[in-house]
């Protein structure tokens, strides 16, 4: 009820800058071409990831962790199957799922049971653990800082390396100490494996409690980049953030009440701005992409991220490097005893790897997920996803996803659990 209000002041606003009122929201409903086909498109672009959960008959946990520097984030929880006959194992094997840039747990759970990652685990017997990066819409909270303060953005002075600094030993240590087993499988997307790759190179020590890493195009370095955001915000790196804090804009996309509004009214199937909608999201031309499914990936992504996790991964560009964030000369010497950032040292990444990619990807481009590869001590396997059509998002929302490598990855994970 509490959405649908906010959807009727932004429809009221956007038609006629009426005040809202029931009227507008039922013609919108009833105009609306995707009510016509389906009731869920609507419903599951509106539901938090709770709700979405449960509407599926999945058992579903919010556990809230604080961070060493004081930032609030939820995680999710999948503990068992729809009908799993060993709900109740202790020893069941855990899965953490991290997700990628401007996203949130709601990744890994869009397609619906028996197509989205998650809710496969889950029934296979995994314990499944989804982590929410700060500054997400589940996650954007703070001890002290106020992330809609005007005038004070140190709330959102954090990039991918606080992420898996700070956030990923809070969400891994709970886990430990909710459910007394300490080693889990890793499963990260784009900037959710650049976040497990700053974690095991600054913090060793957790490199012994995975299982495995499963890398979906990991994002790390940027030698062959084609990505047009990217390449576009890359020489503006410098003026970037202080830009951003200047027009009042630390915080990229986060937005949700409006972004859904937008994906409802324009990124319907039948509408006619439906290839709009479709090229904001899919830069180029994937079979994988279910566009009926717009509404809903809209209506959860983007999530919200700062405008320094741009800046950070500008910065990687620049210097052709993978390295720390670079805060100009006199805070580097503060922070890391010298006058530029240190390299992310990733020999001391000793996690079994294992890699996917796709030569289609635009994002995170496959030469470079290779190259990371060739850095990395313990790659166990590198895999090219086998289909020329299969783009960076497809990873997560690709109607192929389950059978061109779900499957293969969680055969690996079992390996890996069996080797123990
Ligand atoms: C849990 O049950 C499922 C389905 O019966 C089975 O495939 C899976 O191997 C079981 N997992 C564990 C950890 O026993
Ligand atoms: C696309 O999404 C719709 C709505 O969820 C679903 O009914 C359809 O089966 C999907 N198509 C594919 C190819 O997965």
């Amino acid at each position: 009820m509490f959405r649908l209000a906010i959807l009727v002041g932004l429809v009221g606003v956007a038609l006629a800058g009426k005040s809202p009122n029931a009227d507008i929201i039922e013609r919108m409903v009833r105009s609306h071409p995707g009510a016509r086909y389906s009731n869920d498109i609507l419903e599951d672009a509106q539901l938090d990831v709770p709700d979405l959960v449960a509407k599926y008959g999945y058992p579903v946990e919010s556990h809230n962790v604080e961070t060493q520097d004081g930032y609030g984030l939820t995680m999710h929880r999948i503990p068992h199957g729809r009908d799993s006959h060993n709900k109740s194992d202790p020893n069941k094997p855990i899965v953490f799922l991290m997700h990628g840039l401007l996203s949130s747990s709601a990744d890994y759970l869009l397609l619906g049971p028996g197509r989205a990652l998650g809710y496969i685990l889950a029934d296979l017997g995994y314990d499944v653990w989804l982590g929410n990066a700060r500054g997400n819409y589940y996650s954007r909270r703070h001890r002290r800082l106020n992330p809609d303060s005007r005038l004070n953005k140190n709330f959102w002075k954090f990039s991918w390396d606080e992420i898996g600094n700070y956030d990923l030993p809070a969400f891994l240590d709970y886990i430990e100490a909710h459910t007394g087993q300490s080693r889990l499988h890793f499963v990260g997307h784009s900037q959710g494996g650049t976040s497990f790759l700053v974690l095991a190179s600054l913090r060793p020590e957790y490199n012994k409690r995975f299982i495995s890493f499963q890398g979906l195009a990991p994002a790390s370095f940027f030698t062959h980049n084609e990505h047009p955001t990217f390449t576009r915000i890359a020489p503006l790196e410098s003026i970037l953030e202080s830009a951003a804090f200047a027009m009042g804009r630390a915080e990229v996309f986060g937005s949700r009440e409006f972004i859904t509004w937008f994906a409802l009214r324009y990124c319907a199937e039948e509408s006619i701005f439906s290839p709009i909608c479709t090229s904001i999201i899919v830069s180029g031309t994937s079979d994988h992409f279910n566009t009926t499914m717009i509404p809903v990936f809209l209506g959860h992504a983007p999530a919200g991220a700062s405008i320094r996790q741009y800046a950070h991964f500008a910065q990687c560009i620049n210097t052709d490097s993978f390295r720390r964030y670079d805060h100009g000369t006199l805070t580097n010497l503060r922070v890391y005893g010298r006058r530029t950032p240190p390299e992310y040292d990733l020999n001391k990444v000793t996690a079994p790897t294992y890699i996917y990619y796709a030569t289609n990807d635009k994002t995170v481009h496959y030469q470079d997920v290779r190259l990371l590869a060739s850095k990395l001590p313990n790659v166990k396997g590198a895999f090219q996803i086998n289909s020329p059509t299969f783009d960076h998002l497809d990873f997560l929302w690709g109607s192929g996803a389950k059978d061109l490598f779900y499957t293969k990855m969680i055969r690996l994970m079992r390996e890996a659990e069996n080797a123990l």
